[in-house]
């Protein structure tokens, strides 16, 4: 069964450029998202849940199925790279605290795991599912999803599977703070996370993610905590310089991580090391906004070469929104990105974070994940920041979300 999707009036592909090879649908040879690229006037067929053809719509080839897009744009969906969605409770008043003056600490985070521990497998189930569906429903069709609630072997093990029950994107956050219960004790929480804790975890992830921050954990401890997790065949992720200047970058590019997340205080030096490296910046705007720090500047990482993503950070305390478009709109105002910049970061950006080929562009044989926007074109996201835009999503060719009432006019 093919589906046509006709009449759009601005398809971002962010295509490799260049063959992409014999294979057929479900056969991606494997290459990473190119450039921002764009077509107007553009169709794309979707077949077998991959993207069979794209191009100008005079030219498309006939399927099964005709969706007329009546010049809106298509994009491909958006990857949000960093989400922590397994928790229980909220943390309204530490923010409205925060916008009457206090600062963000990571201290907070241990009231959220106190109602972590203490909620059931369904409530936390469906919490995560609730929040899970909200993006699906905003066109995020990729998402990864931390741990690092539970704090113990019991409560990261179970957060991880319920994790995986909705993404393949699943890292262990273990060290995410030391809990309470082992204030006097940090190198024996480090012990428990890069042992026993690590043994369970394990099997149901596949990255492994440290909080490298004053109060939280150091260059060292970061350090051992991700070789751990690479003896363990999980690969590297990094929470760094997110309240302060710090080691986070420097142990992120050592261990080989695929991204250093946050960056929100960089010195040159810390920027010359992503240059020259694979790992990407991926920037949380939504986390300056809700935390009222001020936001870094995406040009300077773009212009030393920088790849740069974009991700919500959907967590309850430093950054509760689930909303790639908002994070694309204040990319552009607050972080000097363009309209283009922000977009590719927010797809594409998104896939190289998560070491991920199919996604986040659609070039012939990728995962057929689309966001259809009630609008002509991708600028509208930043243009008209807060309107919600997302008219339809399609996630590995089928419309999983839509809104009828914008469709049928
Ligand atoms: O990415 N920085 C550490 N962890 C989360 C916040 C967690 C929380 O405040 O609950 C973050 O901002
Ligand atoms: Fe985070």
């Amino acid at each position: 069964m093919s589906t046509l999707i006709t009449n759009i009036g601005e398809l971002v592909t962010n295509a490799p450029v260049g063959d992409p090879g014999p294979g057929g649908p479900g056969e991606y040879p494997g290459e990473y998202p190119g450039e921002f690229t764009a077509i107007t006037g553009a169709a794309v067929v979707i077949d077998g849940g991959r993207i069979a053809w794209t191009g100008a719509a005079g030219r498309a080839p006939a399927a099964d199925d005709i969706v007329d897009a009546r010049g809106r744009a298509v994009l491909p969906g958006y990857v949000d790279s960093h989400a922590h969605l397994v928790f229980a409770g909220e943390r309204g008043a530490e923010f409205a605290a925060r916008m009457a003056g206090q600062p963000y600490t990571a201290g907070g985070i241990a009231s959220t795991v106190a109602a972590t521990r203490a909620a059931s497998d369904a409530i936390l189930r469906a919490g995560l599912r609730r929040l899970a569906d909200e993006m699906l429903r905003q066109g995020t069709t990729t998402l990864e999803c931390k741990s690092g609630y539970g704090l113990t072997v019991r409560d990261e093990a179970r957060s991880l599977m319920l994790a995986a029950e909705i993404t393949p994107e699943v890292t262990f956050l273990g060290a995410h703070v030391v809990p309470p219960e082992y204030s006097r004790d940090p190198a024996g929480y480090l012990d428990l996370v890069c042992g026993k804790m690590l043994d369970a975890c394990a099997p149901h992830a596949r990255w492994i993610d440290v909080f490298c921050e004053e109060g939280a954990f150091g260059a060292d401890e970061a350090t051992a905590v991700l070789a751990a997790g690479r003896a363990r065949g999980l690969l590297p992720r990094v929470h760094a310089n997110q309240l302060g200047p710090g080691p986070g970058v420097r142990v992120a590019v050592q261990a080989g991580a695929a991204s250093a997340d946050h960056c929100t205080h960089l010195t040159s030096a810390d920027v010359d090391l992503l240059a020259s490296s694979g790992t990407v910046a991926t920037l949380l705007p939504g986390v300056e906004f809700s935390c009222r720090q001020p936001y870094p500047d995406a040009r300077r990482l773009l212009g030393a070469g920088v790849t740069v993503a974009i991700a919500t950070d959907c967590n309850p305390g430093s950054c509760f929104t689930s909303s790639m478009a908002l994070c694309v709109a204040l990319a552009v105002r607050e972080m000097g990105m363009t309209t283009q910049e922000a977009v590719w970061s927010a797809t594409a950006g998104g896939a190289v974070a998560l070491r991920r080929a199919d996604v986040g562009h659609l070039g012939v044989g990728a995962r057929a994940d689309l966001v259809m926007l009630d609008a002509p074109s991708h600028t509208y996201l930043a243009y008209r920041p807060g309107v919600p835009l997302t008219a339809a999503v399609w996630r590995e060719g089928r419309m999983a979300a839509a809104r009828p009432e914008i469709l049928a006019r």
